[in-house]
């Protein structure tokens, strides 16, 4: 097998999802420690400053500066090499957290087990299940007092629509909590705290019958376990490799991330399971990553935590051949070749430059202006990776340049942090006022924030009459034509000039749908490019 082969074999790029709080930057951090991709807790994130008592920028300037330190986590472990991709905890930024997801080939998803499911967590697992992202569960915090497992199993089936497989079975939870028995193995775990761990806390049985379990958990808990991993086996499906990696069942861990608990379990798993790099479909053809011309596509652009240095730098997703630095390669939008001296790998929180990379792995390109979210690069062959979507925002609010003199640097900027991704832009047809779409508030505030910091321009937000954004097209030109003439104060064009009826309530949505028939009104867009054809 060729070195490249054998390369994009090992890969296994991740993103860890959750609901923020239920643990997924300290899982983060025991999952780089067991990688050796740091040497001590803590270093993932500085300690959570008094939420109360920080304004909303330093929490910006924060994230921000956090999300570019740990964008990409990569390391080795047990001959793979693994990528994790962060995503934002926020749920104000949660745009960046789906694109994020386009890039990877599965995902870890975090579960508070006093929390259960949380709203942050469906939405995730929505997008995973719309994509046939394989999930791996972690119920964590097992240390505190927390829901029954087979109610959280049940809840996990319900909400998030997925079938589920346990792995392991923990034995008590909160103060009764001893530790989990890995069922195929017939192995018991016992739970150490993280402040008296020993090595040896594994112990292994023939089965689950065998009476030395009794005295090593206690009689009534080893009877009480026997009957539940029975139960366990009876109700829920045998695990099957296929049936994971195609996203028909998620096999499920119990632990305490914390408490470093459970980890290596779920990472001996992961890099044993978890699919390597996967076909991906472009508008013209289905890429697999074995071939060995080089493709890849732009999930996230990140601008210079410095506003003096406009420079950015854009994520790439490898998905065939071989990325070579200085050589050159087509930008599929911009029609033009380019190369870059400078492409860097990330390691736990460094960069290196790189000289080769492979299908899985993210690159960092130094970016002077030239990418959006969505672009391809190829070695020559014409085409886009699908995929990429635009949610409908659920905020609008037009913009007001309160200083004409920067009229030109309030346009720059704009297009510049909409090429980034940081909200959706969409231009008045009437009138070409500029309306900023977003799903929280605090997208606006980033947008006055940095429009002033690293660009001078000042504005500020009024509220508009839009309920929601639709993307409208249909086979038929003339009756779209139609529409936008009639509608022609409500229609606004997105960045890639696509039509969009920005409805004022649902009310009047439904009546034009209606009146409309042949018309399609969506409410996510696939970022693609409309150039193409001219
Ligand atoms: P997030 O990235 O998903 O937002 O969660 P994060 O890891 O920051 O964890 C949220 C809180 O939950 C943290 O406490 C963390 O210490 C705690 N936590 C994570 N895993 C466990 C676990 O297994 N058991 C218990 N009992 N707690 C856990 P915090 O007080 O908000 O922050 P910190 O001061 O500890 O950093």
């Amino acid at each position: 097998m060729s070195e490249r082969i054998n390369e994009l074999n090992r890969r296994r790029t991740f993103a860890i999802i959750s609901h923020p709080d239920a643990g997924k930057t300290t899982l983060t951090e025991k999952l780089l420690l067991f990688g050796g991709a740091i040497q001590i807790a803590g270093a993932v994130k500085s300690k959570k400053t008094d939420k109360a008592a920080t304004s909303d920028f330093m929490e910006i300037e924060r994230q921000r500066g956090i999300s570019v330190a740990t964008s990409v986590m990569g390391f080795e472990y047990n001959k793979r090499k693994v990528n994790i991709l962060d995503t934002p905890g926020h749920q104000d930024f949660s745009e960046d957290t789906y694109r994020t997801l386009t890039a990877v080939d599965s995902a870890i998803m975090v579960i508070d087990c006093v929390k259960g499911v949380e709203p942050q967590t469906e939405k995730l697992a929505e997008v995973c299940r719309m994509r046939n992202t394989p999930i791996i569960t972690f119920i964590n915090k097992m240390d505190r007092e927390g829901q029954d497992p087979f109610d959280l199993l049940d809840e996990l089936e319900q909400k998030l629509n997925i079938k589920v497989k346990p792995l392991s079975w923990p034995i008590g939870i909160g103060k009764t909590f001893q530790g989990v028995y890995n069922i195929s193995e017939n192995k018991l775990v016992l739970f150490q705290s993280h402040t008296k761990q020993s090595k040896d806390n594994s112990l292994t049985f023939d089965n689950i019958h065998d009476e030395a379990l009794d005295k090593v958990i206690g009689k009534k808990e080893a009877d009480l376990l026997r009957e539940e991993v029975e139960m366990v086996e009876g109700v829920y499906p045998k695990f099957d490799l296929e049936a994971y990696r195609e996203a028909g069942i998620c096999p499920v861990f119990f632990g305490s991330a914390l408490n470093n608990f459970g980890v290596k379990e779920l990472l001996d798993c992961f890099v044993d399971i978890a699919p390597p790099p996967q076909a991906r479909e472009t508008g013209l053809r289905l890429v697999k990553p074995e071939e060995s011309k080089f493709s890849g596509f732009v999930f996230k652009i990140h601008a210079n935590m410095n506003p003096k240095h406009r420079d950015r730098i854009a994520f790439v997703r490898i998905c065939s051949g071989m990325f070579e630095r200085n050589k050159n390669y087509l930008h599929v939008r911009l029609d033009k070749q380019f190369k870059y001296s400078s492409p860097t790998a990330f390691l736990a929180q460094d960069k290196e430059i790189v000289d080769v990379a492979y299908p899985g792995d993210i690159i960092g390109l130094h970016d002077t202006g030239n990418f959006r979210i969505g672009d391809t690069l190829t070695e020559g062959e014409k085409f886009f990776y699908k995929g990429i979507p635009s949610f409908s925002p659920e905020l609008f609010k037009s913009i007001v340049n309160r200083d004409p003199s920067k009229t030109k640097q309030l346009n720059k900027g704009i297009e510049q942090l909409m090429d980034e991704g940081v909200a959706q832009l969409f231009t008045n047809h009437l009138d070409q006022r500029k309306v900023i779409g977003a799903v929280g508030q605090l997208q606006f505030e980033v947008i006055q924030h940095r429009l002033l910091n690293e660009y001078g321009a000042s504005c500020e937000f009024e509220n508009v009459d839009v309920y929601k954004a639709c993307w409208i097209d249909s086979d038929d030109t003339s009756k779209l034509e139609e529409f936008v003439r009639l509608k022609k104060g409500q229609i606004a064009t997105d960045k890639h000039g696509q039509y969009v009826f920005l409805a004022p309530s649902q009310w009047i949505l439904n009546v034009v749908k209606e009146d409309f028939p042949d018309l399609n009104f969506a409410f996510t867009s696939e970022i693609q490019n409309f150039n193409l054809a001219e």
